[in-house]
This record gives structure tokens, C-alpha cells and sequence, in this order.
């Protein structure tokens, strides 16, 4: 469970806080999607999760455990837990989607061996298994760079199932596809949340997405929590709350 406390987020010279107190609860197995405009502290709160964000008062509680003040080594085993997936994909476009998946292994090994590219048999049969999750088997040798958008989030998804996550982080991680990808990769990750039980926390710009896919909503005004609901629940008044 991810349990969130009067999380407050400011920048180094920022004026306001970027985040206000943040309350939240995530319970094992939700599909939240969270809403807001642009510099409404979206990114900042999900960065704020797996501590890429250290956030200036409050606590984020993991499966009980405190990690907001944990030393950087000590995180870096929390984090094994939680995988996140960007809007540009961050993946290394010279290799192949092999190789961009099998560094998904990265929590669980020492830097050395991905560095040699030292992978045992079991890893690369772990890899090619995660491909075939995200349908991109016949790709599996491929540069990353001869890939289409939507194959490069599955690329995304693939890395991120290597770690075997507890926790789905995402950034906007259709903001740069065409509605018919976007749909595609909702599609994706809602069959990897239903098959493993998944918590999944993801940012999204387009609210259909959101209401086709969520079980929960959550909403961000100028770095406030507004809204947080069903999906059912963010009716027109509600989208005109956030938004406007
Ligand atoms: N690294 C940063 N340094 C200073 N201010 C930032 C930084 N990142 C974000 N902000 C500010 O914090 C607020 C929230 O930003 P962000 O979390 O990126 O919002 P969103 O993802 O919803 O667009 C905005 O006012 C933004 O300008
Ligand atoms: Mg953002």
C-alpha cells in the first residue's frame, strides 16, 4: 500500500509549493489515472513517489515503510519495487529491444554485468517472455531507433516488467502517440494490471483515456489534490473545476 501524508513539494527559488499537502491512500491492485493541466504538480507528485522528487514536508509511506528520508542506497532497494514509464520513452535507441528490456534487470544485479552486457540465459528468457507479454517478439533484435512510438512504450512496458514491480509509475506515457497507440497501450497496460494485480499510478492528458481505464481519478489544481474519485464521479462540473 502506498500511503501519502500532507506531501508539500517547492522548488529552489519557487514562489508557491508546487505540491500542498497531498493526502492520498493507494490500495494493492487500483489503476489510478491522474488528471490536471499543464504546472498543475502532475509529474512532480509522481516523481515524488519513487523519491526522484524528495519532497520538502510530509511522508510518503511504502508497505509501512517511511522512505521519504531514506538515504539514496537504502531507496534504490525500495525502488526495485516501483518501475516507471516516460513520455519519451527513455530508452537507449542504438540498442536493441532486447537489450533496452534486459536493463530492466538493473534493480536486481550488480552495474558491472549490464555494463559488460553479461546476461545469464534465465534473464534473457525473462526478457524474451516480457517481449512476448507486449506482442514485440519479432522485433526482439531490432535497433530500438527503427521502432514506431507505440513499439517503443512496449519496449517501455517490457524493461519495466523485467523488475517485476509492485508499483506502475507513468508520466504522460501516451502524450506522444495518436489516440489509436494511446488506446492500444491502455489497452496493454490494463491486461498487465489485471493479470498481476498491478498498482498503477499514470498521468494522462486526454480524460477518455482516464474514464475508459482507471478504477480510481485523481485530480491536481495548482499543485492541490481536488478531486478523487470513481471515474463515474468526474462529471462536468468536475472537469471544469480542473481544467479551467
Ligand atoms: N525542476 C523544477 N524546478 C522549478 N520548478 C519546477 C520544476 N519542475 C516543475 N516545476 C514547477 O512546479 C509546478 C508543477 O510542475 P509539474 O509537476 O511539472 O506539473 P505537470 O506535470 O502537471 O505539468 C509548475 O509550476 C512548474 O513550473
Ligand atoms: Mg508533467
Amino acid at each position: 500500500m502506498l500511503s501519502i501524508e500532507n506531501l508539500t513539494v517547492r522548488y529552489p527559488k519557487a514562489k508557491e509549493d508546487a505540491l500542498k499537502k497531498i493526502n492520498l491512500q493507494v490500495k494493492e491492485g487500483e489503476f489510478v489515472c491522474i488528471l490536471g493541466k499543464s504546472g498543475a504538480g502532475k509529474s512532480t507528485f509522481i516523481r515524488s513517489i519513487n523519491q526522484l522528487q524528495r519532497p520538502t514536508s510530509g511522508s510518503v509511506r511504502w508497505n509501512h515503510l517511511e522512505i521519504t528520508r531514506l538515504k539514496e542506497a537504502e531507496m534504490r532497494k525500495v525502488r526495485t519495487d516501483m518501475v516507471m514509464i516516460f513520455q519519451h520513452f527513455n530508452l537507449i535507441p542504438r540498442m536493441t529491444v532486447l537489450q533496452n528490456t534486459l536493463t530492466g534487470a538493473f534493480g536486481s544485479r550488480p552495474a558491472w554485468k549490464n555494463l559488460l552486457g553479461l546476461f545469464t540465459a534465465e534473464e534473457k528468457q525473462l526478457a524474451y517472455d516480457a517481449l512476448s507479454e507486449v506482442d514485440l517478439t519479432a522485433h526482439a533484435h531490432k535497433r530500438v531507433e527503427a521502432l514506431s512510438g507505440g513499439q517503443k512504450q512496449r519496449v517501455g512496458i517490457a524493461r519495466a516488467l523485467l523488475q517485476k514491480p509492485k508499483l506502475l509509475l507513468g508520466d504522460e506515457p501516451v502524450a506522444s502517440l495518436d489516440p489509436n497507440t494511446s488506446k492500444r497501450i491502455f489497452e496493454l497496460l490494463r491486461k498487465i494490471h489485471e493479470e498481476r494485480q498491478l498498482t498503477t499510478l499514470i498521468n494522462v492528458h486526454d480524460v477518455s483515456l482516464a474514464k475508459a481505464y482507471a478504477t480510481r481519478i485523481i485530480g491536481f489544481r495548482n499543485g492541490m489534490l481536488i478531486f478523487d474519485d470513481k471515474p463515474s464521479a468526474l462529471t462536468d462540473d468536475v472537469f471544469t473545476k480542473i481544467y479551467e
